[in-house]
């Protein structure tokens, strides 16, 4: 039995569900693995007195948790760049493994922080989709295979909110309210509902299973603040529901790395996805298609990611340690396949959803559909109901056939342009077949 001690970088939510469930389950762990895990020290803002410890020893000096001789691994546990960036970098130069939940610090940083002994030392399980092993899955279950392409629903928050609107038909800006209350949302909730937090875990995968590069500025990213509760109804009307999706596709000219709504087909598996769950559909060459869905957060959920990075670190350190051979710490987590450059998103195809909010007057349709014609936009499907003497603003809804964003955005300007069209049009992209 090899015994690891851990300092705890943090004391929050994420912090404290590892300090639950190595109580709870720290036995049944040694058991299985062979490690024990010891707390021996936790750094942090400020202490909690409601807080069980277990022992460890408490201070507000981070640099504490780095000039203790006794911490074998760091777990950092704060979140963001900044002191956490700081902790991580220090903590690898000094050989110190670290394992992290911190997605936003992997995709600015991912670049430099896995390179040299950070390929070794660093682990990252937590910081995508929570509780689902997806990182291990990509770069050890599914290593002998070609990826072909990645859906993922990976912003639970997001989730949570159209499911709700669907349900209930309640508004957007009232379900955020809500789940805000329940702790769905953060206070400030732009990073979940613009889709910046789902673009960091998209890079951190397109790095590890498509282009071996962290690099946040390659995945085009839209949030879900457009869509309506009559979106969501003509959606699903036109048999689809709408989902905020990460999707990674290799293609002939490039990989595709985007999050965006988009229309799922309503017996697509991603499409049954509710709540705050994730999803992650990975389609490669040998395995197929494989399916990944758990809870994307909470407490337990992730500190269950975080300690299964942990025991494998200690696995690893235990057979180093008896090889003698100090440096083979780990070796996961490397990205493995170098493929061709990012397409931009102009040149990504697609089908489309518009809803093209119209003045009530005969001859718009035709209007609507010669407008689409001239960028060669066929629909394949369309809905338009009749106008009520309180409702003189009619939705024509479409889906058209996949067409270049570049020729779609073109399409838009011009649609938006006709004198018949009363409000800005709502434009969502249909999700490549699932
Ligand atoms: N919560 C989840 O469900 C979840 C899921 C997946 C990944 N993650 C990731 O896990 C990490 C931690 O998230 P969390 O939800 O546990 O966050 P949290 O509840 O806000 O906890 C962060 C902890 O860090 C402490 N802290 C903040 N700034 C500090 C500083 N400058 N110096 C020292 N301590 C500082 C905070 O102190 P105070 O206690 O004083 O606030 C708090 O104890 C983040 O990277 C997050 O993205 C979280």
């Amino acid at each position: 039995m090899t015994e690891i001690k851990l300092g705890i970088a943090g004391l929050g939510t994420v912090a404290q569900g590892v300090l639950a469930l190595i109580r709870r389950n720290g036995v049944l762990m040694t058991q299985r693995s062979g490690v024990s895990l010891r707390v021996v020290r936790i750094a942090s803002r400020r202490e909690k007195p409601e807080v069980d410890l277990m022992g460890a020893r408490f201070s507000t000096d981070l640099d504490d948790l780095l000039n203790d001789p006794d911490v074998d691994v760091i777990l950092e546990l704060i979140g963001g760049e900044g002191v956490a960036l700081d902790l991580i970098r220090r903590a690898l130069a000094s050989n110190t493994p670290v394992v992290t939940a911190n997605k936003a610090v992997l995709a600015a940083h991912g670049n430099e922080l896995m390179s040299g002994s950070g390929k070794q030392l660093l682990r990252f399980e937590a910081s995508v989709a929570g509780a689902i092993p997806i990182i291990r899955s990509i770069s050890d279950g599914l290593a002998a295979n070609r990826l072909q392409s990645l859906f993922g629903i990976i912003n639970g928050t997001c989730n949570y909110i159209f499911g709700e609107m669907e349900a209930n038909g309640t508004p957007f800006d009232e379900v955020l309210a809500e789940a805000q209350r329940l702790g769905y949302a953060e206070a400030d909730p732009s990073f979940d509902i613009d889709g910046v937090d789902a673009a960091h875990k998209l890079t951190i995968l397109l790095a590890l299973g498509f282009t071996g590069e962290y690099d946040l500025s390659a995945v085009h990213i839209e949030g879900i603040r457009h869509v309506t509760v009559a979106d969501i109804q003509f959606a699903k009307e036109l048999g689809y529901r709408i989902k905020h999706l990460g999707i990674i596709q290799n293609t002939d000219v490039g990989v595709e790395a985007r999050v965006h709504c988009a229309l799922v087909p309503s017996n697509a598996l991603l499409a049954n996805v509710n709540g705050v769950m994730n999803a992650v559909q990975v389609i490669s060459d040998g395995a197929g298609e494989t399916l990944f869905s758990g809870p994307g957060a909470g407490g337990e959920a992730t500190a269950s990611a975080v300690l299964s990075d942990t025991l494998d670190l200690g696995k690893r350190m235990a057979t180093a340690a008896d090889k003698e051979d100090s440096a083979a710490k780990g070796d996961m987590a490397e990205p493995s396949v170098i493929a061709p450059a990012i397409l931009p998103m102009t040149d990504v195809s697609s089908a489309n959803y518009l809803r093209i909010p119209t003045q009530d007057r005969p001859g718009v349709f035709a209007q609507v559909t010669q407008a689409l014609s001239e960028f060669s936009i066929s629909i394949d499907a369309a809905i338009q109901h009749e106008a009520s003497a309180s409702q003189p603003v009619v939705d024509i809804v479409l889906l058209t056939n996949a067409v270049v964003e570049s020729a779609m955005n073109a399409a838009l300007e011009r649609l938006q342009g006709l004198d018949i069209v009363a409000a800005d049009i709502v434009r969502l992209r249909v999700a490549p077949a699932l």
